[in-house]
C-alpha cells in the first residue's frame, strides 16, 4: 500500500492567511497542518509517501518533511501546477503508485480515528469513509436506498439527499489510475474525485465505512479554529503538564 497526502490548491478561503504561505502548512495548535494528516498514513504503517503540492510553496514543504527519514518514512514530492482536482492526484502519481493500491488523505483533512485497520484489511475495489455533518453542501454527499446502502455520491450539491459527507481518505486499488485517466473535467473544471468514487460505485466495488471520532475539513476560518481546539483538547488530556 502506497500513500499520496495531496495539498495542492491555493487556500483562497483562508485569505490572508494563505498570502505569504500554503494552507496545509498554517499551525494546528501546536504543530502544521499536514503533520496530521501525515500521521494518519504513518500510524496505519503507510511509510511510501508522495506529496503533491502546488508550485507556489514548494520549497517551505521540502523544508519542513525533507526526505521523510525523521518520520521513518520515504517521502517522494510532485507539483500540482494547477488546482485541476483531487482526482488529478492518480494521474500525476501514476509512476509513484506503480502497480500497488494507495490511500490518498488531503493536506486539510484531519481526523481522530485510527485507520490501521481499515487500511490493513483493504483487497481491491475502493473505500470511502463518510461522516455526518451540519453543512453537508460544502461537500461531496451520499446518498442512501431504503436499505441504507449508498447509491449515488454527489459533489456540493445545492440540495443534499443526505447528511453524510465523503471525507477527505480514500483507499483505491491500482485500478484508480486507469480511471482516473478516464475522468473528464467537471464544470468547474476539477477531475472530481467525486465522478472516481461513482465509477467503483457503479462497478459494485465501493465499500462506505463511517468515520467514529472526530473529522474536520480545515478549509474554512471557523474549522480551522475548530481543529486547533479540539487537537488541544486531546494534546493536553494525554499530556497535562
Ligand atoms: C473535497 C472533495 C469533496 C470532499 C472534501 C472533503 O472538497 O471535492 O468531495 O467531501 O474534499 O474534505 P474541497 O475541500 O476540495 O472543496
Amino acid at each position: 500500500m502506497k500513500g499520496i497526502i495531496l495539498a495542492g490548491g491555493s487556500g483562497t478561503r483562508l485569505r490572508p492567511l494563505t498570502r505569504v504561505t500554503s494552507k496545509q502548512l498554517l499551525p494546528i495548535y501546536d504543530e502544521p497542518m499536514i503533520y496530521y494528516p501525515l500521521r494518519t498514513l504513518l500510524t496505519a504503517g503507510i511509510k511510501d509517501i508522495l506529496i503533491i503540492i502546488a508550485p507556489d510553496y514548494a520549497g517551505d514543504f521540502l523544508k519542513l518533511l525533507g526526505s521523510g527519514k525523521e518520520f521513518g518514512a520515504k517521502f517522494t514530492y510532485e507539483i500540482q501546477d494547477k488546482p485541476e482536482g483531487l482526482a488529478q492526484a492518480f494521474i500525476i502519481g501514476a509512476n509513484f503508485i506503480g502497480d500497488d493500491n494507495v490511500t490518498m488523505i488531503l493536506g486539510d483533512n484531519l481526523y481522530e480515528d485510527d485507520f490501521s485497520q481499515a487500511i490493513r484489511t483493504f483487497k481491491s475495489g475502493g473505500r470511502i469513509f463518510i461522516k455526518k455533518v451540519p453543512d453537508p453542501e460544502r461537500f461531496g454527499v451520499a446518498e442512501f436506498d431504503d436499505q441504507g446502502k449508498v447509491i449515488s455520491i454527489e459533489e456540493k450539491p445545492k440540495e443534499p439527499k443526505s447528511d453524510y459527507a465523503v471525507t477527505g481518505l480514500y483507499i483505491y486499488d491500482n485500478t484508480v489510475v486507469k480511471k482516473a485517466k478516464s475522468l473528464k473535467p467537471s464544470t468547474r473544471g476539477e477531475l472530481e474525485i467525486t465522478d472516481l468514487n461513482n465509477l467503483y460505485l457503479k462497478e459494485g466495488t465501493l465499500d462506505v465505512a463511517f468515520v467514529e471520532g472526530e473529522w474536520f475539513d480545515t478549509g474554512t476560518h471557523e474549522s480551522l479554529f475548530a481543529a486547533s481546539q479540539f487537537m488541544r483538547g486531546k494534546k493536553l488530556s494525554k499530556n497535562p503538564n
